[in-house]
């Protein structure tokens, strides 16, 4: 078993058989438009149901993309990846939104919230804005000062029991209690931005590092038992839709005989309104089934059935899309982590700490001259050609000539260090002019209850 856990010191790299243990898919290359950096070179390996949100696009309608930040330390290149990549949706057309996990630094690391506030605008946003995320399409809001996301967390935890969370974090006896809430109260900012006041039933994707699956997967669990209709696959070929019944819809969905008519009669109006003519409904099975139906169809089916069950009284939550990043090494050649500034760059670091950091960073080449030279170096545990790949570089052909010259022996390690030390020292001078430039933009990225 990969023990892959949020709150885990250790992060495996196994990242085949984390695909095939949590179920994931991976992410073909020629179905993403305009791929990105990430995307070209693998470093954005899998997903849950991306496909929704390609969809969403290539139909021009609606989709967002949130993620969500504790303000409990330092910007580092590790929370860049993150806000690359919702700014590279953004860039496709995807509304952000953007949670500052106030509550949970406040309850698991012992922020006060007025240091979160302080910490998320001067330290995170300022680097937003100076990354390029786009004002006008950007929603930052606090968990503590939207009610709403912590009622959703509340009343997910119905959906839910002390067992799951054994299974999924591996919680026992002595687990604090914050580390239930948290994911809970993370669910309802993963969820919420469905809502009608935040933008409507649309597809959200959540982009993510593998060891925060679990919350994906807690997440997903719960809003899929909200849900009245479900679409699975049909034994014969085809999709099939079941009804659930719950407290919530029993007087509707398992109401008296002319009431369940009803539901069915609306659920095949809804079917047709997306073309089928081969619908075969079975009120007292409960089952509707679109023998014609095929994967691609899931998406608009699922659309439609959560639209009709927001009709009827219903939350509709459509369960959220997420992708997976690999992680770039840590400078000394284990993990990324911010409580270890030796082993990542902070987005204000003063260049020569820069440079040292880099200078001590772990090296693929050889120990002499001679031998690297004879041998060439190995730039897949490269800290530097790592950190061209990840962060620097952005021409392919540039990083593969680079990569070709290391692995020749052309290229001595000192040579490629001071590549990556050049280019990230002009992107942290630009970043931090820029962080200048545009600092009157803070506000203007902030939801209105977070003003
Ligand atoms: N728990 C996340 C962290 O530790 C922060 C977070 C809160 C989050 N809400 C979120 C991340 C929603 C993604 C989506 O950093």
């Amino acid at each position: 078993m990969v023990d892959i856990n949020p709150w885990s010191s250790e992060v495996s790299t196994d990242y085949e058989r984390i695909i095939e243990q949590f179920g994931l898919e991976s992410i073909t290359l020629s179905q993403i438009p305009n791929p990105s950096l990430h995307h070209r070179r693998g470093i954005i390996f899998a997903h849950r149901e991306l496909g929704n949100i390609l969809q969403a696009q290539s139909r021009g309608e609606a989709f967002g993309v949130m993620t969500g930040l504790m303000p409990s330390g330092k910007m580092h290149l590790g929370h860049k990846m993150v806000i690359d990549q919702v700014k590279w949706f953004q860039e496709q057309g995807a509304d952000v939104t953007i949670a500052v996990a106030d509550l949970e630094a406040n309850a698991t690391r012992g922020y006060s919230l007025a240091d979160c506030r302080k910490i998320a605008l001067e330290e995170y946003v300022a680097n937003y804005v100076a990354m390029g995320l786009d004002p006008e399409r950007t929603n930052i809001y606090f968990q503590s000062m939207r009610p709403i996301v912590q009622r959703m967390g509340f009343t997910l935890g119905k959906r839910t029991n002390l067992s799951e969370f054994e299974a999924i974090y591996g919680f026992k006896g002595d687990t604090n209690l914050a580390h239930v809430q948290a994911p809970l109260v993370q669910a309802g900012d993963i969820l919420h931005p469905q809502l009608d006041e935040y933008g409507g039933l649309r597809p959200i994707v959540v982009p993510v590092g593998v060891d925060q699956d679990p919350h994906i997967r807690l997440c997903r669990g719960l809003a899929g038992k909200t849900n009245w209709f479900n679409v699975n696959d049909r034994k014969n070929g085809g999709l099939r839709i079941t009804v659930s019944v719950m407290d919530e819809n029993q007087n509707i969905v398992g109401g008296d005989k002319a009431t369940v008519k009803a539901v069915f009669a609306s659920i095949v109006d809804a079917l047709k309104g997306l073309g089928y003519s081969d619908i075969m409904a079975d009120a007292k099975h409960g089952i509707v089934d679109l023998p014609a139906a095929t994967q691609r169809d899931r998406y608009p089916i699922r659309m439609s059935l959560l639209k009709l069950e927001r009709s009827m009284g219903g939350q509709g939550l459509l369960q959220p899309s997420s992708t997976y990043h690999r992680f770039a090494v840590g400078m000394t050649g284990g993990k990324m982590s911010s409580s270890m500034p030796e082993t990542t760059i902070f987005l204000n670091e003063e260049l020569k700490k820069m440079e040292k950091k880099f200078k001590r960073s772990f090296s693929g080449g050889q120990s002499t001259v001679e031998e690297h030279r004879r041998l060439g170096g190995n730039p897949d545990v490269d800290v530097a050609f790592q950190y061209l790949k990840f962060f620097f570089e952005e021409d392919d052909a540039a990083l593969e000539e680079v990569r070709r010259g290391y692995v020749a022996g052309d290229i001595l390690s000192g040579e490629l260090k001071q590549m990556t030390i050049d280019k990230a020292a002009a992107w942290l001078t630009e970043l931090s002019e820029l962080r200048a430039q545009n600092a009157h933009l803070v506000d203007n990225f902030l939801a209105p209850d977070a003003r």
